[in-house]
């Protein structure tokens, strides 16, 4: 489904300052309806991967970028084709969940419009935005739906901006931290939304987090990055329970364990 080969990417030296090498050589496979978890500390490279790899990276000078990424069937590389091509596939293959779900979305239309104008351009006009709503728990959808961004919480816009990205159907869902300003019965929500979605239309994730909690819950397979490289990847179950690298062990040790030492009842 998705398979990302050397990916390099490097923010040459704006004014005085120095070249940033950002993600160095990363390589990593997600199957199609895999669950894919990158995790690692703040800064580590994981929403540059993501970006690039979506050729959503923008700045001045404009970062160089280098590697292979394939999606689906698709014989050309994402990163080198058509950005008429590339905007194709984004409609109708991958979706994107940011960390900054208010600025995701358009200030200047409600929530409607905004359904309209997605549901429009992926050629399903019919498709009903408040079912989108109800899937991610939004409780009262039409007044969310008549609403601006800013009279929405930021749990409110995390939420619109998943139905938006569920709204195409993607085969691939990027999601950046995308349960970070939710409480946590909707994030068990999303999440079990985000699984179930998963499982029954195939759809590939690939999750960015800092909750190990979260890929233990949801991931297949996680990969670990610190400055910019992938320094240990494998099945959840195998890294979670024999992890190789110390900054791993030092992730792991640092999750909280809920209930532990009290499984009494
Ligand atoms: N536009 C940019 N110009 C220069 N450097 C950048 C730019 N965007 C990101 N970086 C740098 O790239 C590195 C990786 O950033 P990135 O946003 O991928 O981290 P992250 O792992 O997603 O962190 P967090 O968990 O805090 O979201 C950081 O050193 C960051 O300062
Ligand atoms: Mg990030």
């Amino acid at each position: 489904m998705l398979s990302v080969r050397d990916l390099d990417v490097r923010f040459p030296a704006a004014r005085r300052g120095q070249e940033v090498r950002a993600v160095r050589g990363v390589s990593f496979d997600i199957p199609e309806a895999g669950r894919f978890g990158l995790v690692g500390e703040s800064g580590s490279g994981k929403t540059v991967t993501c970006m690039a790899l979506t050729r959503l990276l923008a700045g001045f000078p404009p970062p160089i970028i280098r590697g292979q990424v394939r999606f689906g069937d698709e014989v050309e590389d994402l990163l080198c084709v058509s950005d008429r091509r590339l905007n194709h596939i984004r409609r109708h293959g991958i979706a994107c969940i940011f960390q900054d779900p208010v600025a995701s979305l358009n200030p200047y239309m409600t929530v409607r419009t905004q359904f309209r104008e997605l549901l429009r351009l992926l050629g399903a006009p019919g498709d009903d935005p408040c079912r989108l709503l109800e899937l991610v728990r939004l409780p009262d959808p039409l007044q969310v739906l008549d609403s601006y961004p800013s009279e929405l919480s930021g749990g409110m816009c995390q939420r619109v901006s998943i139905a938006l990205a569920l709204a195409g159907k993607p085969r691939l869902l990027i999601a950046d931290e995308p349960t970070t300003d939710l409480d946590v019965l909707t994030r068990n929500a999303i999440l079990d939304l985000l699984r179930d979605m998963s499982e029954r239309s195939s759809m590939a994730l690939l999750l960015v987090t800092h909750d190990l909690g979260i890929v233990g819950h949801l991931c297949d397979r996680v990969a670990v990055m610190e400055q910019g490289i992938i320094v240990e990847q494998g099945d959840t179950e195998h890294i979670f329970s024999s992890p190789r690298q110390p900054y791993t062990r030092n992730l792991l040790s640092a999750v909280p364990r809920l209930g532990s030492g009290s499984d009494a009842d």
